[in-house]
């Protein structure tokens, strides 16, 4: 006889991120399982996380994924740099379902591309801080030399649609010149807005290394996890993307079609509630 599915499959995953910018990882989820129904909040009204304390992003964090367990979601994918560098281990601990972050997978993937083990990471100032991706990829590989830098005008500029001006492609000679002289073989593209700047990056640090798109991993691995879990749809249909902001929505069909590229649900606007105190948040 054949085992009964899994109750929950046919559940949307529930996707998070500080604003607009997790559409990128939204995309690139429905790219590769298009049958999925995706439930996105956008914290547009607090955003940006990644000029915040640690403590302030793991509060939001956690009321984030409140509103996204209210929604009945079967598994959750926490598409911010910011929050997976902070906050994962608390969302881990305060909730019952599977969470999946960014930093393992793009983590994983920059190992398995980086040929000299010299390995760059760009992200916000306070996924940088964190260390977090040079913690994930020397614990899977003791060898790997990891350099660090924070490029915070990214993120605006992105906003700004200013995706191949002249003043993003300065700025970006300007963050990738110390990783460049350290000689790296891989990039990670540690933000959810910086693959909307794939073309101006590769530019400026030519063709031979790596560029690692931490949502196009993030997308694999949450493919692979949901079907460990026996969680995948089995749907024949496309899936629908119902998107959730904090902010007005007014804005959303603009920066949609940049950022997801595909049709998604008219937007709705929400207020979150307070989310119990997290119980073990860092002194900072
Ligand atoms: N979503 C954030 C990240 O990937 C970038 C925007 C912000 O600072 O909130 O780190």
């Amino acid at each position: 006889m054949k085992p009964a599915p899994h109750p929950k499959r046919e559940l949307p995953i529930g996707i998070f991120d500080s604003g607009i910018g997790g559409l990128t990882v939204v995309r690139q989820i429905h790219h590769l399982l298009p049958n999925e129904d995706i439930i996105y909040l956008g914290d547009t009204a607090r955003v940006p996380y990644g000029t915040k304390a640690p403590s302030t992003v793991i509060r939001f964090a956690c009321e984030d994924l409140q509103f996204l367990t209210q929604q009945n979601v079967k598994a959750v994918v926490v598409a911010c740099n910011t929050v997976s560098a902070w906050a994962l281990p608390t969302l881990e601990k305060q909730f019952p379902l599977p969470i999946m972050g960014v930093i393992l997978p793009g983590a994983q993937t920059a190992l398995a591309e980086s040929t000299g083990h010299r390995i760059g990471v760009i992200g916000t100032h306070s996924t940088i801080r964190s260390r977090a991706y040079e913690r994930a990829m020397i614990g899977l590989d003791p060898l790997a030399q990891v350099f660090a830098q924070a490029c915070p005008l990214l993120v605006p500029l992105v906003e700004e649609g200013w995706i191949n001006h002249r003043a993003t492609k300065l700025i970006l000679q300007e963050y990738l010149a110390p990783l460049l002289r350290r000689k790296i073989d891989a990039l990670v593209l540690g933000c959810t807005h910086y693959p909307l700047l794939k073309t101006a990056i590769r530019q400026t640090i030519g063709p031979k290394i790596r560029l690692v798109d931490s949502a196009e991993s993030c997308a694999r691995f949450v493919r692979e996890r949901l079907t460990q879990l026996e969680l995948l749809s089995h749907r024949r249909r496309l899936g629908a993307i119902q998107p959730f902001l904090t902010d007005e929505t007014t804005q959303f069909d603009g920066y949609a079609a940049r950022f997801l590229g595909v049709p998604a649900e008219p937007a709705w606007r929400v207020e979150l509630t307070t989310a119990t105190q997290p119980t073990a948040l860092p002194q900072t």
